[in-house]
């Protein structure tokens, strides 16, 4: 039996995370791209939205080739970027390197290949796009390309849990010079357990030796330091990710609780795509209690393109707005 360690030691806080485990080598190359961005949007005097969407890997060895994963394809994350984008957002999009992305996740090669497109003319061997798919294409290509024109994207990768951390707290930093006017927004299935590197095995962990016995310490939980030290007066939003519908509404009130911020937005693995339910504090005189508002579209609705992140980011931004009017500071 191979044993990669079974030593108990004191759970990571994200201050003893950041001091014992290295940032990812492009870090400050990074951080130097979002700073450029994010000053010329506040020249622009645009609200700026971090959207982070897709899941974090766990590496099991320094040399990897096994990895744990979190379940996400990143479709919340890229169909949220784009409809910020519509609503007049600057976005910088945060995502798993190679899950879905705005605009081309309309083309992605599983659902949608994109050679499938194209047309051959047979008489001049010249490319065309199929006129079925032209219009749709068109849409999709014009907005693509003003946006990008526009400056208002950002896209930024993270692979394991340990580069989304870094990122996470370098780029709400950067952020939070826009105090109100920043948004954020996180959609990314972040994992739970990591192996420290100073307990990775650093080759291929060796099979033969019979069953594996691996025993993981807990990612420190970031949206605390996120509330409270990175981001200052800027709108939070996470997710809250459950398979039993009999958690959600529990976990997500808890989780608004424990930590502080603007919403919670809970959702089922299975109904997802359905209906989201939004958890928050509801403000009347100096009465404070927890609200749940439930966002529910047809799930046939779907079929002919209805997007719930649709009516989820027109709530948000209402909701962002009156923080900004409001003026409130957390403390
Ligand atoms: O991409 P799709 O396939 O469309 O799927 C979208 C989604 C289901 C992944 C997305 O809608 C979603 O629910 N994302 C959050 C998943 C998640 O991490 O849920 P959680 O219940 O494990 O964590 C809840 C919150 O705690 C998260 O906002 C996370 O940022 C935070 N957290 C998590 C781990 C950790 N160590 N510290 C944290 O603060």
């Amino acid at each position: 039996m191979a044993t990669t360690t079974s030593t108990k030691s004191e759970p990571f806080s994200a201050e003893s995370y950041f001091a014992t485990q290295p940032p990812p080598s492009t870090l400050d190359h990074d951080i130097q791209n979002v700073r450029s961005f994010i000053s010329r949007q506040a020249e622009l005097g645009r609200n700026v939205v971090l959207v982070t969407s897709g899941g974090t890997t766990v590496p099991l060895e320094l040399n990897v080739v096994r990895f744990l994963d979190n379940f996400s394809a990143g479709t919340r994350g890229a169909t949220s970027a784009e409809y910020f984008l519509q609503a007049g957002y600057a976005v910088v999009f945060m995502h798993r390197q190679f899950s879905l992305q705005p605009f081309s996740r309309h083309y992605s090669h599983s659902t949608n290949p994109f050679l499938d497109l194209l047309e051959i003319d047979d008489k001049s061997h010249n490319i065309g796009v199929s006129s079925s798919q032209s219009s749709h294409l068109l849409e999709v290509l014009k907005t693509y390309k003003a946006v990008h024109n526009e400056g208002r994207l950002h896209t930024l990768t993270f692979v394991t849990i340990n580069d989304y951390l870094w990122l996470l707290r370098a780029v709400s930093q950067e952020l939070s010079v826009l105090r109100r006017r920043a948004m954020y927004y996180l959609a990314a299935a972040v994992g739970d357990f990591f192996l420290p590197r100073q307990k990775m095995s650093q080759h291929k962990i060796q099979s033969g030796k019979g069953s594996l016995i691996i025993e993981m310490d807990q990612v420190p939980k970031i949206l605390k330091p996120m509330v409270d030290e990175w981001s200052r007066d800027g709108y939070i939003v996470s997710f809250k990710l459950e398979t039993d519908q009999d958690l959600l509404i529990p976990k997500a009130r808890a989780s608004l609780e424990r930590y502080g911020h603007q919403v919670v937005i809970g959702n089922d693995l299975n109904t997802r795509k359905f209906e989201v339910v939004f958890v928050s504090r509801d403000e009347v005189g100096d009465r404070s209690s927890i609200k749940e508002t439930w966002l529910r579209i047809d799930p046939k609705s779907t079929e002919a393109g209805k997007e719930i992140e649709e009516d989820i980011i027109r709530e948000l931004v209402q909701r962002h707005r009156k923080w900004i009017e409001g003026g409130q500071t957390r403390n």
